[in-house]
């Protein structure tokens, strides 16, 4: 449904996008995650024709994109990562806006407000200027505004950014019923947490390179690091060291009193554990899990947190 091929952008000697191809297929959910400054924004902007590329294509339904197709647009929409609302309107009035800008017959036009209204919990307040919106009313209005026209293909940047828990979790329910509906998505985001619920497929984005893609099981598995359990003693004593690597195996690290093991080669459970150290006679004080994650395998890509 959306190709993309061989897209790169620079700005003066900043090379934000890098020779980027993918392909997404109709009804997917791709997310593109990568940390501050990685090319998201630009990848988006280019896809939908607010900045044009240094080189390379897209293609949406078999058809070439450029700066001036207007029909292809028609089907896309788009949220902006930086809020792009009318203050001085009211919630109804922004999408009217925006829904005239689209060409939509007013019968149905009206019908469309209002069940984007109904649907991101604005019913009470869509008489109310935009400017007395909290952050989250906000970013609810600013993905409304993008349906407005039912289009098939959504482009959202980061629209959750910035908000709190309550209104993100709002959003995600937006979202995953836009999903059943079976509306395209590209999705950027710079939260690990947001890309595995949400995403059919990931693309993960760092200096305007994809360095890894796949759905988040293909993911995991490319990530290196082991799984492991860091379990802190009250006290632990020469001898008592010597018999937890006795019991775990070679792979397990005793460092003070705190003991690493590996689950990943000892495919071992929890309560396994427990009854283990029980019976060496220890106390436990404390217990880590390190599980893999999009953020581990970042790191093992990049040798960087995402978040950094
Ligand atoms: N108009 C511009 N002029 C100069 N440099 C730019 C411009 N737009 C983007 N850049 C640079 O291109 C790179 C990619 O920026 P982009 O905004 O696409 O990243 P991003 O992944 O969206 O980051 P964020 O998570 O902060 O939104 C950055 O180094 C940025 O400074
Ligand atoms: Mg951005």
């Amino acid at each position: 449904m959306i190709i993309v091929r061989n897209l790169s952008k620079s700005f003066g000697s900043i090379t934000a996008l890098k020779e980027v191809s993918l392909e997404i297929r109709k009804g997917e959910f791709y997310g593109l995650l990568g940390p501050n400054g990685a090319g998201k924004t630009t990848f988006i902007n280019i896809l939908s024709s607010v900045v044009s590329a240094d080189s390379g294509s897209i293609f949406v339904d078999g058809e070439e994109m450029d700066m001036h197709t207007t029909e292809i647009k028609k089907k896309i929409g788009v949220v902006p990562q930086e809020i792009a609302l009318y203050e001085d309107l009211s919630a109804h009035d922004n999408l009217l806006f925006w829904g005239k800008n689209y060409g939509i017959p007013a019968a149905e036009l009206k019908q469309n407000v209002e069940q984007l209204l109904h649907i991101t919990s604005l019913e009470n307040r869509k008489n109310d200027k935009v400017a007395h919106f909290s952050g989250g009313m906000k970013r609810r209005l600013n993905l409304a505004c993008a349906l407005v026209h039912k289009p098939d293909i959504v482009f959202m940047d980061e629209p959750t950014v910035g908000i709190d828990p309550q209104s993100r979790n709002k959003i995600y329910d937006i979202l995953q019923n836009l999903q059943k509906e079976g509306i395209t998505t590209i999705y950027t985001t710079h939260y690990m947490e947001e890309a595995e619920k949400l995403c059919n497929r990931i693309g993960i984005i760092d200096h305007g390179q994809i360095i890894a893609e796949g759905t988040l099981q293909q993911l995991r598995k490319m990530d290196q690091s082991t799984e492991s359990i860091s379990i802190q003693f009250e006290k632990l004593m020469g001898e008592q060291k010597k018999e937890l690597v006795e019991v775990f195996g070679e792979t397990t690290i005793v460092n003070g009193d705190t003991c690493v093991i590996s689950t990943y080669q000892l495919d071992l459970k929890l309560a396994e554990i427990i009854s283990k150290i029980d019976r060496i006679g220890l106390n436990i004080t404390n217990i880590d899990f390190k599980k893999k994650s999009l953020e581990t395998l970042f790191l093992n890509l990049t040798g960087k947190k995402l978040r950094e």
